[in-house]
């Protein structure tokens, strides 16, 4: 098969482009590398079934060039991360509106299977756990930005069923974050690689909030493997959960993965608006109920949290240098 992954170079991207050509599909990836690193796709940057453009799905001629190449279209390109919602609000709302309206109307065009890449954050702070994928959106006031990323895939999702009913073959999945080898540890990333990078180099964790809230965090190999098995089915206008349902609280994380660099970091504590400001709410829980994605697309989420914690606190030890002192 012929495949365009958008937003190939970022951390999912780059493992599920890797997987693809694995499988011995041809795969091109269009990337701007706003996040992305070219780096991440070492393994198949000089494969001959790998395609790197370096451009943005905010380039229309470039985009419907590119789509008329394959037969298969995985959109994961979004602006993301906490930080970038609450500063730059404009930025995520035109990432993730004006991208994914491209990508589907030009896949509208010619009837191509799209996969698009949501979120659990589309469920908001809904505390009816855990969550089906028909369960109800509960989001605070627009005048928090937090709220807008959410907002933005919801309508992202609303589009593509809307595109479902015409006859595109499209298929949504939500993740629950997924975590792994080549995420951000910038500031700018999520909350695994930021506490490995802490505890590796002995520097305090920083837990924002009471640490009591809890997450399900998907080892990026699962995260894979449900969006694969995305494009092999025929699930169109469906959307699934893909994420593991086993829940660690953040103060747990901190300790596990304290432990597990056997670091002598302090775990600090930080008041939410002291680091994002009155724009920022948490959301105390978020479970997935993985039992659709099992039954029909027969996901099956492998990797435990102390067996992916340790790969990928092994990725960062070896590539990026960070080494505990004892
Ligand atoms: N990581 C998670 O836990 C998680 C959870 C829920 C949903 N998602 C979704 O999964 C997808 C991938 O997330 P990720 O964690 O790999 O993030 P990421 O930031 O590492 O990847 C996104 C990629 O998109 C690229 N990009 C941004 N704007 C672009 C544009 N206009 N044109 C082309 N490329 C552009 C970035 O450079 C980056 O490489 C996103 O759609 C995200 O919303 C991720």
């Amino acid at each position: 098969m012929k495949i365009l992954v958008t937003g190939g170079s970022g951390f999912i991207g780059s493992h599920l482009v890797t997987q693809l050509i694995a499988q011995g599909h041809d795969v091109i990836t269009l990337d701007d590398l706003s996040n992305g690193k070219i780096s991440l796709l070492n393994q198949v940057m000089d494969n001959p079934k790998h395609t790197f453009i370096q451009g943005s799905v905010l380039d229309r001629s470039l985009l419907n060039e590119l789509m008329d190449q394959v037969d298969v279209v995985f959109h994961l390109a979004a602006v993301l991360g906490v930080k970038n919602l609450v500063e730059h609000p404009l930025k995520v709302i035109e990432g993730n509106i004006d991208g994914t309206r491209n990508v589907l109307e030009f896949a509208f065009a010619r009837k191509q299977k799209v996969v698009f890449s949501s979120t659990s954050e589309v469920y908001g702070k809904n505390n009816n756990l855990p969550y089906n994928e028909d369960s109800d959106r509960v989001l605070g006031s627009t005048l928090k930005n937090r709220w807008c990323y959410a907002t933005a895939k919801a309508l992202d999702e609303h589009l593509c069923f809307a595109y479902a009913e015409k006859g595109l073959p499209i298929t949504v999945v939500r993740y629950f974050n997924a975590y792994g080898p080549g995420a951000t540890t910038s500031d700018y990333g999520m909350v695994i690689p930021k506490f490995i990078k802490a505890a590796l180099t002995n520097s305090p964790i920083t837990v924002y909030g009471d640490g009591n809230q809890t997450r399900c965090f998907t080892y990026i190999d699962d995260t894979v493997q449900g969006t694969i098995k995305c494009m092999d089915s025929n699930y169109n206008g469906e959307v699934f959960n893909i994420g593991r349902d086993e829940e660690i609280s953040i103060n747990q994380l901190a300790n596990k993965i304290k432990f597990l660099c056997n670091s002598n970091s302090d775990i600090i504590h930080i008041p939410y608006d002291e680091i994002y400001g009155e724009k920022y709410e948490d959301t105390p829980k978020r479970i997935p109920n993985n039992e659709k994605a099992r039954s029909l697309l027969g996901f099956s989420p492998l990797i435990s949290i102390d067996e992916g914690l340790r790969k990928t606190i092994a990725y960062y030890q070896n590539e990026l240098g960070y080494g505990s002192d004892r």
